[in-house]
């Protein structure tokens, strides 16, 4: 039977080539959004902010009953709110967490079950290089995206019995809005430190997703895949 993959923030930037390049391998794919349904045809639309536990029971639940059980989750949805920490609120610190890690719990919590039963997982969570280096101005999303390992390693533990594997992708610098958002001279300086000397397209991105979605990736789990252009080095 056709496998459902299930990506968040998918109607643009990373999340939507990920989506994109699933279909193009063979899955049913429900792609996320908050606000505007992804322009793509191909994908089964549905709305969820990952903020909150009552949008992606619901989320689930439209996928459940229109493509199936969700096999593949992939956390992709993520934002920035970058400031030096003695200019960081609180909030600025907790709202990051909230969307980029506590979602990976909820969005998990509501799918393992399903994945139990089908005796067959694969979660994939977005992290980031930074949540390895670290970075100036960015101790809220650093410490988000280093919070996925811990959190992807617990799962690959728990769920191992019942082949779920539970994995992280860390991509270094990528041409999205992301990175639109930084002025030239940041972006100048993130480019000095990747070796390959460029930003990652999003489809180099949605090709480690690929892998580790396929069969090939079976023996895979707990693990951090990095697509960052040498600058992590991990
Ligand atoms: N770009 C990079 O250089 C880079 C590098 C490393 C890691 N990453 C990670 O890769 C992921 C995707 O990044 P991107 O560059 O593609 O970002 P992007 O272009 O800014 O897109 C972010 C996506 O996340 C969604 N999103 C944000 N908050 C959400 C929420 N509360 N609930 C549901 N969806 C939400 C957005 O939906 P809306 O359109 O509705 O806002 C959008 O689809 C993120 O986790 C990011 O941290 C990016």
């Amino acid at each position: 039977m056709t496998k459902v993959a299930f990506v968040t923030g998918a109607n643009r930037g990373i999340g939507l080539s990920i989506a994109q390049r699933l279909k193009e391998d063979g899955y049913l794919v429900a792609a996320s959004y908050r606000s505007t349904p992804p322009d793509d045809p191909n994908l089964f639309p549905v709305k969820c902010d990952v903020t909150s536990q009552t949008e992606v029971d619901e989320a689930f639940n439209e996928i459940e009953a229109n493509l199936g059980t969700v096999e593949i989750l992939v956390a992709n949805a993520g934002i920035t709110r970058d400031n030096l920490l003695p200019r960081m609120t609180e909030d600025d610190f907790t709202d990051v967490l909230n969307a980029n890690l506590t979602s990976g719990y909820r969005l998990t919590k509501r799918a393992i079950k399903p994945m139990m039963k089908q005796k067959h997982g694969r979660i994939i969570f977005i992290s980031s290089v930074v949540g390895i280096t670290g970075q100036a101005g960015q101790a809220n999303y650093a410490a988000s995206k280093a919070g996925l390992v811990g959190l992807a390693r617990s799962i690959a533990k728990e769920f191992a019995s019942r082949n779920i594997t539970a994995n992280v992708i860390a991509p270094g610098p990528v041409n999205t809005s992301m990175i639109d958002e930084l002025t030239e001279q940041q972006r100048e300086k993130i480019l000095a430190a990747v070796p390959l000397g460029r930003f990652a397209e999003p489809k180099e991105i949605a090709a480690a997703v690929a892998f580790l979605a396929s069969d090939n990736a079976g023996f895979i789990t707990g693990t951090i895949i990095p697509v960052d252009g040498g600058v992590g080095m991990s």
